[in-house]
């Protein structure tokens, strides 16, 4: 006979062993987050340590990144769209309640975890978008800002400069040559007030267009869940682009019974596999943290054909926290490129002292 624990696990037909989840749920507290979040992280325990709920705790964590002008990937300096105007996606879900929200393609309001929250506690809605998603913050009283700093405007310019017709025209600059591998030396003449290393970074972001993001997880000594994925999405996508980060299910899920997980990276392929919630159904077959998110990961590498090449010209991570303490941070590639070296790649976590950064397992070994 099932026993209540095997029923709430939704595991009644695996053996308690290979679960992995049906052995007491360790008291323990512990938040993790992608590389950008240990700050977040260090905020996210500083709260579950003072006995707050899990959601309060890691959407005060990432408001850091999210208010944070430094921080290009997520809210106010994020980098925009086409347009030049920044276009911010957040989701939240609740382990307890079960309860989630989310915003997409919201514009003028620094933190969107805030505006989900909104969602998830104020109304009968998961999802609002657009103009309807801000005229709905500013109901509740989130004032409107210019999300686009004097960084980000620079590095929407210097892309603007990059782009080149099929005839190696650009009417945002007086060359006529095919873009060059490294920064034109006009980039000095355009913005001659601006340092070498802004600059650089502003060339890296034009060519290679980032998609930052936070995602944060925590469980406190309840074992109790919740996460918050936040960003400011693909730099250059087309008005209107919605990523994974505030679809449920792909950038974020949490299910109070097995765990949550999340992703940062090119929300196209992790929409593609749903991430989230694929690695939250492996966990509750008996996977661990590791294992859930590596198997997703292969699922993104099978969407093209196991093909290296293809598969080299994006960055994909996933993060994932059980129930019972056990977490993993995954990434397709083993590393980034940086200034001819290969970086590997890392993710936050907070297990109650300071937050340190681990790094992740990954799919494919970056040569
Ligand atoms: N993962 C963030 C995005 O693609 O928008």
């Amino acid at each position: 006979m099932m026993n209540r624990r095997q029923v709430l696990l939704g595991s009644a037909l695996l053996p308690a062993a290979r679960t992995g989840l049906a052995v007491p749920t360790a008291a323990r507290m512990i938040v993790i987050s992608s590389a950008n979040g240990l700050r977040a992280c260090s905020r996210t325990m500083e709260l579950l340590k003072s006995g707050q709920d899990t959601l309060d705790a890691v959407v005060a964590g990432v408001n850091i990144n999210e208010e944070d002008p430094e921080d290009s990937s997520v809210g106010f300096g994020g980098l925009p769209n086409e347009d030049g105007v920044v276009e911010l996606d957040a989701s939240v879900m609740h382990g307890p309640t079960r309860r989630c929200g989310s915003v997409a393609s919201l514009r003028n309001i620094k933190t969107p975890s805030k505006v989900a929250r909104l969602v998830m506690d104020q109304t009968d809605h998961v999802m609002l978008a657009g103009e309807g998603a801000l005229r709905f913050a500013k109901a509740f009283g989130l004032p409107e800002d210019n999300l686009l700093t004097e960084k980000s405007r620079l590095a929407w310019l210097v892309w603007k400069k990059s782009l080149r017709d099929s005839g190696g025209h650009n009417n945002w600059g007086p060359g006529l040559d095919a873009p060059p591998e490294r920064p034109p030396a006009s980039l000095k003449r355009d913005f001659p007030n601006v340092d070498e290393e802004t600059l650089a970074w502003a060339w890296e972001v034009a060519i290679h267009p980032p998609t930052g993001t936070i995602n944060c997880l925590a469980l406190n000594p309840k074992g109790e869940l919740s996460g918050v994925t936040t960003t400011s999405g693909l730099a250059w996508k087309i008005p209107g682009r919605v990523g994974d980060s505030p679809v449920l299910g792909a950038g974020l899920w949490v299910d109070q019974d097995v765990g949550g997980a999340g992703s940062t990276g090119r929300g196209e392929e992790n929409l593609r596999v749903a991430g989230a919630h694929t690695i939250v159904e492996n966990m509750r077959r008996g996977m661990s943290a590791k294992e859930a998110c590596l198997d997703a990961l292969k699922r993104v590498a099978r969407n093209f054909d196991n093909d290296a090449a293809r598969l080299a010209q994006f960055d994909l991570n996933f993060y994932a926290l059980r129930k019972d303490g056990d977490y993993a941070g995954a990434a397709l590639w083993s590393g980034r490129l940086r200034q001819g070296k290969i970086v590997p790649i890392t993710f936050a976590v907070n297990d109650g002292g300071e937050s340190r950064l681990e790094n992740c397992v990954y799919l494919l070994e970056k040569k």
